[in-house]
């Protein structure tokens, strides 16, 4: 690993070769330096360079998928505010089935198979609150810990006395707020699994944040490709060009180490010009094009002085507005972005406060269904807020028109819902039976290949009896 004192020139992964200023080299400059977590630089090398289309379209791929990989991972079911006191559920339409969270008597959140272990009925459906957990078909009932509380005519089940009919249990552990369920018993815990995650979220705890909104809706693709697709910013390019004269997009840091299989991260500055800007323009001109387009065509763009940079004024802006914390610029103005392998992106700053989940169609590779979470900072010494009803977005319902986001930021979700029913749409197509990734700005998407086939080697899973 490169240092934090090593020249900023030479901290980047050796590989990486644009034209536009490094991450290191602006954050460099900013006027409130950042956390030594943000000047450390991975070396973002991994080998899988392309991988088969069938992984995105193979109902038999996803099969083994569930079997090899799902089983094994620790992956995010709910936020412990969905469920505030005992007897609170709700249900999550997993990779693995549907499942309940459930806050038991003693406070403990307990996840379960939403499923009967007399005839499969499912349990639960939707959130709510019960004292037990009550089957609809015949009414056999469990306490919130999932014991057996009640069989009716239970001296028809006498031959049943040495079977388990407690609820079926998965394992759960909290991290900042959030509950990871885990179908493995011999896993290991959650954070190790978590890794260093555990270290760049030390100081920016979810645990003193909660879901203010979230948003529901289904994207018409495999669920790998849609993290993909938001786990690089290579493809402003194509996708999103109004945020070419600012968006950072060649500037960004992509850091993958070696050790840490389950996270990688994105820095990427917001301020700079993209290498992919077919022109020169000034600092004015990137101030100019931030502004109207976050801000809305009518914004007040103030002239620069000679030396100044819109980056600078940025940050300067937000910092004077007082409910934003007293942080560096970095962690001010850019999207610092996280991924826990399989399926959740989780961001790391103040101008995007937001986790992604996206959740396989048990039944259909070709559907995603992508959870949007939006953190506000749990209110001091006032009352926590009741916890929010999903919004779902149906198809022809465009996250511009969902109220939630400023325009700018609706129009990106809409750019990338439509990109990603097309590129599913293009892998249908087929052609080159193998896809290709770039080897620094897509290594991220390398990683993710590479991690799920080291759980693929492994096998299926041998359920314990
Ligand atoms: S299927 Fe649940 S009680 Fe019969
Ligand atoms: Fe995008």
């Amino acid at each position: 690993m490169l240092t934090a004192d090593a020249p900023s020139s030479a901290r980047v992964a050796p590989h990486r070769a644009a034209q536009a200023p490094t991450y290191q080299q602006v954050i460099a400059r900013d006027a409130v330096p950042p956390l030594p977590i943000f000047t450390e630089v991975a070396p973002s090398e991994v080998a899988v360079d392309a991988v088969d289309r069938t992984r995105y379209l193979d109902p038999a791929f996803a099969q083994a998928e569930r079997e090899a990989m799902w089983s094994r991972v620790w992956y995010l079911a709910a936020r412990v505010e969905q469920v505030p006191e005992a007897g609170d559920f709700i249900t999550y339409e997993g990779p693995l089935g549907s499942l309940i969270v459930v806050r038991d008597d003693a406070g403990t959140i307990r996840a379960f198979r939403n499923s009967c272990p007399h005839r499969g009925m499912k349990l639960c459906v939707g959130d709510g609150a019960v004292a037990r957990i009550t089957c609809p078909f015949h009414s056999f009932s469990w306490h919130l810990d999932g014991s057996l509380a009640h069989i009716p005519s239970r001296w028809d089940f006498a031959e049943a006395e040495s079977r388990d009919l407690s609820l079926p249990a998965v394992r759960a552990e909290e991290w900042q707020g959030f509950v990871f369920v885990n179908h493995d018993p011999a896993a290991p815990p959650l954070d190790q699994y978590l890794g260093r995650m555990l270290t760049d979220f030390a100081a920016w705890d979810h645990g003193k944040r909660y879901a203010a909104k979230i948003l529901r809706k289904t994207m018409h693709a495999n669920w790998k490709a849609c993290i993909e697709t938001f786990i690089e910013a290579f493809h402003l390019v194509g996708i999103h060009p109004q945020a070419l004269p600012f968006g950072g997009d060649t500037s960004a840091q992509y850091d993958v180490w070696p050790d840490q299989p389950h996270m990688s991260r994105m820095l990427q500055p917001l301020g700079i010009k993209s290498d992919q800007y077919p022109r020169d323009i000034s600092e004015q001109d990137i101030l100019a094009a931030a502004m109207q387009t976050i801000m809305g065509p009518e914004a007040d763009v103030p002239v620069l002085s000679e030396d100044a940079t819109a980056r600078a004024f940025l940050a300067q802006m937000l910092r004077s507005n007082p409910a934003t914390p007293a942080i560096s610029d970095t962690e001010l103005l850019d999207a610092m972005q996280y991924s826990i392998f399989p399926n959740v992106v989780l961001f790391r700053s103040t101008f995007y406060p937001y986790l992604y989940r996206f959740t396989p169609d048990a039944a259909d590779p070709n559907r995603t269904t992508y959870d949007f979470y939006l953190f506000e900072p749990l209110p001091e010494g006032e009352e926590v807020p009741p916890p929010v009803e999903i919004i779902e977005l149906a198809d022809d319902t465009a996250y511009s028109q969902s109220g939630v986001f400023p325009p700018w930021l609706g129009q990106i979700y809409d750019q990338d819902t439509e990109g990603l029913a097309r590129l599913q749409a293009g892998l249908r197509a087929g052609g080159h039976d193998q896809i290709v990734y770039a080897r620094y700005q897509e290594v991220r998407l390398r990683q993710l290949h590479q991690v799920l086939d080291s759980y693929l080697a492994r096998g299926p899973v041998v359920q314990a009896t």
